[in-house]
């Protein structure tokens, strides 16, 4: 029978070891990662939060992707954006090299039922998290009608996989340079406006981008969810550091979330509490690239 060390092709080591490693545009990495206990139990709309090494913070981050055979070495694909120090450090592993802890499956699943014809937003990265979703949203016997955009053609990822799970499939750039000249929201309030009878609407993405959309569908009561990215740490509602307001009422985003409605979010608490540490994390990031020689905010360098 095989069990996970005899099909590991890194024999040798243990751990969370990458497999694969794909580069979808100059800021967005794509990695494969053995994780069979968190690929057994993974569903759409769950994340996980790692560590990469003794010095590593934890950062969360969406399943895009799993597969997990029975005696085989499951495995987990995250996509992530090269933002600050964790992500840079990141994107610099290569495939055999192992990352120190990964914690998973977390958060709620997405509530996948059949809502007849389902509006799936993304933007940016967003994309990476809405995938599985629109997945599950097809594979339950909904239309799914997908909006995908981004600053320009450059930065568009996952049109092919995004276009396989999609009934219809549309493009959105600012600068024009593929598909319709603008927002997503310039794209979802035309679909509306063209009786589109969306059951519900997902929007992933960045903030500013999730908060546009909640305004575009509430004068038309189209059900609305988000996914929300707060700062995280333990993901497991002990350090009060995901908390959001949505219905005038506190929620942790890591054990209440992270999908919440967006007509109830409080988005401008939640851009706030986003750019909080911006002097640490640029501090941080100065020290990683300059060495020794910088002063990190920290205090432990
Ligand atoms: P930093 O320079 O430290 O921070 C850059 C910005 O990222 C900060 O201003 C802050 O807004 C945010 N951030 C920093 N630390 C955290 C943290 N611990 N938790 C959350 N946000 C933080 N990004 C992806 O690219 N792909 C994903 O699939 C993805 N999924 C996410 C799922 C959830 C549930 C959440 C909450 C966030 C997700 N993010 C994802 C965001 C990702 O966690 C941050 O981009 C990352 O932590 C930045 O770390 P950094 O050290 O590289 O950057
Ligand atoms: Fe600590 Fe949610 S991340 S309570
Ligand atoms: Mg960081």
């Amino acid at each position: 029978m095989q069990n996970i060390e005899s099909n590991n092709p890194f024999n040798g080591k243990s751990g969370h070891i990458i497999i694969s490693k794909r580069e979808l545009n100059p800021l967005v990495t794509e990695i494969t990662v053995i994780a069979p206990e968190i690929a057994e139990k993974a569903q759409a709309g769950q994340f996980v939060i790692l560590r990469i090494d003794e010095e590593g913070e934890r950062i969360p981050l969406t399943l895009f992707e799993w597969s997990y055979q029975k005696g085989s070495a499951g495995t987990i694909t995250l996509i992530f954006q090269h933002l600050g120090v964790s992500t840079k450090k990141l994107a610099a592993l290569n495939v055999g090299d192992e990352i120190l802890n990964v914690a998973g499956p977390l958060g709620n699943p997405s509530c996948i039922q059949n809502y007849g014809v389902v509006g799936v937003v993304c933007g940016g990265v967003g994309t990476a998290a809405a995938f599985p979703i629109a997945k599950a949203l097809k594979a339950a016997g909904n239309k799914v009608v997908c909006i995908l955009g981004a600053r320009n053609k450059d930065l568009l990822i996952l049109e092919d996989e995004m276009r396989g799970v999609s009934d219809e499939l549309f493009i959105s750039t600012d600068d024009g340079s593929k598909g319709q000249k603008g927002f997503v929201s310039d794209v979802l309030r035309s679909l509306i406006e063209k009786k589109y009878m969306f059951g519900i609407v997902y929007a992933i993405g960045p903030v500013p981008m999730m908060r546009v959309i909640a305004e575009v569908t509430r004068p038309f009561g189209i059900k609305t969810i988000v996914s929300l990215n707060p700062i995280m740490v333990d993901g497991m509602g002990m350090c009060g550091a995901c908390r959001v307001t949505v219905g005038g009422t506190t929620k942790f985003a890591c054990i209440d979330g992270p999908e919440f409605d967006a007509h109830e979010t409080d988005f401008q608490e939640l851009m706030g509490r986003l750019k909080e540490y911006p002097s640490e994390e640029r501090s941080a990031l100065a020290f990683r690239e300059k060495g020794e020689g910088a002063t990190c905010a920290c205090k432990n360098h």
